[in-house]
């Protein structure tokens, strides 16, 4: 069998949410649904006014089945809330939509950024994703969303921190009227015990100002 270039076959034309999502869990478009116990779509409500682009799922959304779940989600969730941003208002999704990983040895599953390749071959399921949604700003969560949407020079210490114009590089129905990149919140983890709390603080920073880049809520 010759392998799937990407994820394009699998994705249904005119997609809704229900059927996004049952498609989603027979996609082969890259080889990174052999090793992953299912594919992780997006959270939250297709109303939603702000969209949160993350990497890929981690080894709890793995098991899961939802984005953002595990110990990176936690960061997220008590950034969100510090800043003063309501977890109902936005809708969640990564960039890639199975796990990239390698054994630790015995069950230890260690995370793999996706590469190119993968992103470009899951693609299409954001692509349908932005199809449903009309977020008012995007907030990309490090730098594998960046490099989605702004190209390979995208780097996410440079670019943070600013709101700038969806890319016209991808073309979308409905852009959102602004995109602020950020650190990943497995970044805010990953740092020396010292310097954990700002670059906590950074993030939690950043969301502030994509809350307060947010138009009133309707009604
Ligand atoms: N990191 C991500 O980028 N996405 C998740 O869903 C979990 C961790
Ligand atoms: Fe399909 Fe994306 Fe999973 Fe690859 S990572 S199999 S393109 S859903």
């Amino acid at each position: 069998m010759t392998t799937p270039s990407d994820a394009r076959a699998w994705v249904p034309d005119d997609p809704t949410p229900d059927s996004l999502r049952e498609a989603l869990q027979a996609c082969r478009g890259c080889e990174l649904f052999e090793d992953a116990t299912q594919a992780v779509p997006w959270r939250g409500s297709f109303d939603a006014r702000l969209l949160l682009l993350g990497e890929q799922p981690g080894d709890q959304e793995d098991r899961q089945g939802a984005p953002f779940v595990g110990p990176a989600g936690r960061v997220l969730v008590d950034a969100l809330d510090e800043a003063g941003i309501d977890r109902s208002d936005v809708f969640v999704t990564n960039t890639v939509k199975h796990f990239r990983w390698r054994s630790g040895g015995g069950k230890r599953r260690i995370h793999q950024s996706p590469g190119r390749g993968h992103v470009e071959a899951c693609k299409p399921w954001l692509d349908a994703e932005l199809a449903l949604l009309r977020p008012a700003g995007a907030v990309l969560l490090g730098g594998t969303a960046g490099k989605a949407l702004y190209g390979s020079t995208f780097r996410v210490g440079e670019a943070r921190s600013v709101l700038r114009d969806w890319p016209e590089r991808y073309p979308v129905s409905h852009p959102p009227g602004w995109v602020l990149a950020t650190i990943h919140p497995a970044a805010v983890l990953r740092a020396d015990a010292g310097d954990r709390q700002e670059a906590y603080d950074g993030l939690v920073s950043d969301l502030r100002m994509a809350r307060e880049s947010l138009p009133p809520p309707p009604g």
